[in-house]
């Protein structure tokens, strides 16, 4: 419990979601490091890895971003199913596919410690 987990260099943690954040794919990555399996990412809020040290504010712009139809990028903490966090750095943008539905894409690879330690300083001022 709330031991950090670090990324390796090449992961490459994916997920696809519909327009309300309900999680329709997730790799192999996602289900290794946040310690689910598929079956139980699959139909839930991508909220189920949001970590209590994460500013609201943070995920307000993320998805003022989305209904923008722009490409978001941020520091993230996320928690596993175990309690333990990782941190990430995350990319998010909305696709429309050819019926007009939108998905929203995130795609998150492993951040820099500058990149955390700003993270964490910026946080501590938002929440
Ligand atoms: C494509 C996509 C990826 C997301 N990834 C994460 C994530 O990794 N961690 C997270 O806490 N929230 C993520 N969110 C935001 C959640 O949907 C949610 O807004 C956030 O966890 C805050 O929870 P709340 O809306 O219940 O306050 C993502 C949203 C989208 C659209």
């Amino acid at each position: 419990m709330n031991q950090e987990i670090q990324l390796n260099k090449d992961t490459m943690i994916v997920s696809e979601t519909d327009e309300k954040g309900i999680i329709l794919y997730a790799n192999d990555d996602f289900c290794t490091i946040a310690g689910y399996s598929k079956d139980e990412l699959i139909g839930q809020a991508h909220n189920i890895v949001r970590h209590k040290d994460m500013p609201k504010a943070a995920f307000k712009d993320l998805w003022e971003h989305m209904k923008a139809k722009k490409v978001w990028n941020g520091i993230v903490k996320n928690i596993t199913k175990e309690g333990n966090y990782y941190w990430v750095n995350a990319t998010a943008y909305c696709v429309t596919k050819n019926n007009g539905e939108n998905r929203l894409l995130s795609v998150r690879v492993k951040p820099t410690a500058e990149e955390i330690n700003n993270a964490i300083a910026l946080y501590k001022t938002l929440n």
